[in-house]
C-alpha cells in the first residue's frame, strides 16, 4: 500500500502541491518518496529513501519546475526501501515516468521479455516494468499516443495497480489507470488532481470523480476522459461532493483506523496471495531442512505463531515450538545451536523482545527467518530469508489486518512444506489452496453479514467485568487473539485457554451470567467442545458462539452466536474466525466510550524491553 498523486495546475508549480499531498498520504507508506515534474520538454525527478520530511530536508522536494507532475510515497513490497527502488520509475529514454500503488504479479516474466528486447532495468521493483512496457509500445507503433500506449501496457499486467504516467512527449497530460488499487480524481476549476485517496487533495477540493476498477483516465487542462480498459468505451461520470474533514478522509469515513483496517482485510489477504513463489519456496526449504524450528514473536504475532504450529504439524508433519519472545532466551537459550531455525514474526519488524531472541539465536549460529510487514525493518536485516506480508501500514495500535495476513502467509508456507514432504494428497493440497484463494471473499462476507451482529452482542456485554475465550485445537490460538483484542482496547480483564483446561481450574470462576465466547468451527474438536459449552452452561454462563453457518446444535446452546460461511478448513479457520472477535472487541470499546486506536499504556511496535 503506497500513495500516488499527480496534478495539472493552471498557474502554480506542481512540486510544492505534490509535496504537501504526499504528506497527507504518508499513512499509506513512508519508507521512500519521489516527485517528477515536467518542464520545457524535460522530466525533473527527485527521489530518495526515508520519510518525506527527511528527504525534503536533503533534496527540497518543492524545488522542481513545471505545473504538471506526479509523486509517490512508498510502502516497500518488491525491492528494499532504497533510493534506486523509490518511485517514480522511468523508461530507458528517461522521458516516461510512472508512479504505482499495487503489486504486479507477472513482473518477472515481463522483465525478462523486455530485457531480451534490450531494455535496461535499474531497480528491483515490480513497478519498473510499466514505463518500459509503455516505451516498448511506442517503439513498436510510433503513431500511438501516450494514453493508448498505457492502455496496451496495462493489458499485459497481472495483479493490482493504480498508476499515474507522465511523458515529455505529451507534457500537458497525466494518464492514470486502476485495477483493484484505489484511485480518485479531484477537480478544482482548471486544476485537476489524481490520487490514491481523497485526503491527498481534500484541502484543495472536495469535488471528487471516483475511478472504477478497470478504467483508464486521461487528465489535461481541457478535459477529463475516462475509458474502460477492456474495450476503450468512454465513461461519463460527474464529480461527487465529499463533506469530509481531513481526519475523516484519512480514515476513509470510518470513525477509527482500527475499523478501517478490519475492513481492509479482504484486500490485504488478496495481497498475501501475490507473494513471490521464490521466497515462499526458499523459506519452506529452510524449514524443511531444519532439525528444530522455533516460532518466535510477541503479542498478536505470537498468536499467529501458535496457530502456525498447528498448521505445520497437521499439514507437513513438522513439529515447531511457538515461543513468546521475551521468554525465548530463558526457555531455549541454552539448547539453540547451528541446527536450530528461528522463524521470527513481527509486523513492525522492530519489536525489541523479538529482535533480542533473534540476536541470541544468531550468536549460537542458528538460522533466522523473518515474516514482517515492514520491508527494511531490523528483522529484515538480520534474517537469512524474510517475507514481506504486504498489508500496508497499520495505524491502529491493535493489530488486525496484519494478524490475518500473517496467518495467510504461514498457511501458504505450511502448504508448500506439505507439498515438499508429500505428506498431503494432491487432492487435499488443491482443495486447501483453493480454499486459501477464497479466504479474502469469505472475510468480506463475514464483515458484511456479522458486523451488525457483533455490534448487537457488544451492546449486550459492554459492561461485562470479565470474559472467557475458549477454543480447541488451532482455535485456541484464535481464542488467545480474541482475548488480547478485548483486553488491549476495551480494558476488560479476560482469560483465554484451550477449552480442555476448563475443569482443571478456570471453571471455578464461572457463575450466572459469566460471558464465555467459544470459537466453534466444524472440525474434529467440535463434539468435545460442545461438551465444554454444556459444562459452562450448566453453571449459568452466558454463551457466545462463533459457529459455522446453520450449526443448529450449537445455536440451541448459545445465548448469542455469529455465523461463519460453510466449509472453512480447520487449519485455515483462525483467519476468518478472528474477524468477528476483532469486531466484538472494537464495538465493546466504542460502547464503553474508549478510542480503540490509542489504547492507554500501549504504542505500536514496542521497541523498549
Ligand atoms: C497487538 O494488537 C499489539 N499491538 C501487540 O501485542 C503486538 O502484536 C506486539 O507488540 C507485537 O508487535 P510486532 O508484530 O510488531 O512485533
Amino acid at each position: 500500500m503506497c500513495g500516488i498523486f499527480g496534478c495539472i495546475l493552471k498557474e502554480k508549480n506542481s512540486a510544492p502541491v505534490i509535496h504537501e499531498a504526499l504528506k497527507r498520504l504518508e499513512y499509506r507508506g513512508y519508507d521512500s518518496v519521489g516527485v517528477a515534474a515536467l518542464h520545457n520538454g524535460r522530466l525533473h525527478i527527485k527521489k530518495d529513501q526515508g520519510k518525506i520530511d527527511e528527504v525534503h530536508e536533503v533534496h527540497n522536494l518543492d524545488d522542481l519546475p513545471g505545473n504538471v507532475g506526479v509523486g509517490h510515497t512508498r510502502w516497500a513490497t518488491h525491492g528494499a526501501p532504497l533510493k534506486v527502488n523509490a518511485h517514480p520509475h522511468v523508461d530507458c529514454s528517461g522521458q516516461i515516468a510512472v508512479v504505482h500503488n499495487g503489486i504486479i504479479e507477472n513482473f518477472t516474466e515481463l522483465r525478462v521479455e523486455l530485457e531480451n528486447l534490450g531494455h535496461i532495468f535499474k531497480s528491483k521493483t515490480d513497478t519498473e516494468v510499466i514505463p518500459h512496457l509503455i516505451e516498448e509500445s511506442l517503439r513498436r507503433n510510433p503513431s500511438l499516443d501516450l494514453a493508448n500506449a498505457v492502455l496496451e501496457a496495462v493489458k499485459k499486467l497481472e495483479g493490482s495497480y493504480a498508476i499515474a504516467v507522465v511523458s515529455t512527449n505529451e507534457p500537458d497530460k497525466i494518464v492514470c489507470a486502476r485495477k483493484e488499487s484505489p484511485l480518485v480524481i479531484g477537480v478544482e476549476g482548471d486544476n485537476v488532481y489524481c490520487a490514491s485517496d481523497i485526503p491527498a487533495f481534500l484541502p484543495l477540493t472536495n469535488r471528487v470523480v471516483m475511478v472504477e476498477d478497470g478504467e483508464l483516465v486521461i487528465i489535461s487542462h481541457e478535459s477529463l476522459e475516462i475509458k474502460k480498459i477492456a474495450d476503450s468505451t468512454t465513461v461519463t461520470r460527474e464529480p461527487e461532493i465529499f463533506d469530509w474533514t481531513a481526519e475523516m478522509a484519512v480514515k476513509k469515513g470510518y470513525p477509527h483506523f482500527m475499523l478501517k483496517e478490519i475492513h481492509e482485510q479482504p484486500a490485504c489477504l488478496r495481497n498475501t496471495l501475490r507473494l513471490q513463489d521464490h521466497y515462499l519456496d526458499l523459506m519452506a526449504t529452510f524449514l524443511d531442512r531444519a532439525r528444530e524450528v522455533f516460532l518466535v514473536a510477541c503479542g498478536t504475532s505470537y498468536h499467529a505463531c501458535l496457530a502456525a504450529s498447528y498448521m505445520f504439524s497437521k499439514l507437513a508433519f513438522l513439529a515447531t515450538y511457538p515461543v513468546i519472545a521475551s521468554e525465548f532466551a530463558e526457555q531455549h537459550g541454552k539448547s539453540v545451536n547451528i541446527d536450530s531455525t528461528i522463524l521470527a514474526v513481527s509486523q513492525s519488524g522492530e519489536t525489541a523482545d523479538t529482535l533480542a531472541s533473534v540476536n541470541s539465536a544468531r550468536e549460537r549460529a542458528a538460522t533466522v527467518l523473518g515474516l514482517t510487514n515492514a520491508m527494511g525493518s531490523s528483522l529484515t536485516r538480520v534474517s537469512r530469508v524474510y517475507i514481506g506480508q504486504q498489508s500496508g501500514p497499520e495505524i491502529g495500535v491493535a493489530a488486525t489486518k496484519t494478524f490475518t495476513s500473517q496467518l495467510s502467509v504461514l498457511a501458504q508456507l505450511a502448504l508448500r512444506l506439505a507439498k515438499k514432504r508429500g505428506k498431503v494428497s494432491q487432492d487435499e493440497m488443491d482443495f486447501l489452496a483453493e480454499k486459501l484463494d477464497e479466504i479474502p471473499d469469505i472475510v468480506e462476507t463475514i464483515i458484511e453479514t456479522q458486523e451488525e451482529n457483533a455490534k448487537r452482542i457488544a451492546e449486550k456485554y459492554k459492561d461485562a467485568r470479565t470474559f472467557f475465550f475458549l477454543g480447541r485445537g488451532v482455535s485456541s490460538a484464535t481464542a488467545y487473539e480474541g482475548r488480547l483484542k478485548l483486553m488491549e482496547i476495551a480494558y476488560v480483564p479476560s482469560i483465554a485457554f484451550p477449552a480442555g483446561e476448563s475443569k482443571h481450574g478456570p471453571i471455578s470462576l464461572v457463575e450466572s451470567g459469566f460471558p464465555i465466547l467459544f470459537i466453534c468451527p466444524k472440525d474434529g474438536t467440535r463434539k468435545t467442545l460442545i461438551g465444554n459449552i454444556m459444562e459452562m452452561k450448566a453453571r449459568g454462563a452466558s454463551i457466545i458462539a462463533v459457529i459455522e453457518e446453520g450449526d443448529e446444535e450449537i445455536k440451541k446452546l448459545a445465548d448469542d452466536y455469529m455465523e461463519m460461511p460453510k466449509g472453512i478448513p480447520e487449519v485455515l479457520s483462525p483467519i476468518p474466525y478472528a474477524v468477528p472477535l476483532q469486531l466484538l472487541a472494537y464495538y465493546i470499546a466504542v460502547k464503553r466510550g474508549l478510542n480503540p486506536d490509542t489504547p492507554r499504556n500501549l504504542a505500536k511496535s514496542v521497541t523498549v524491553k
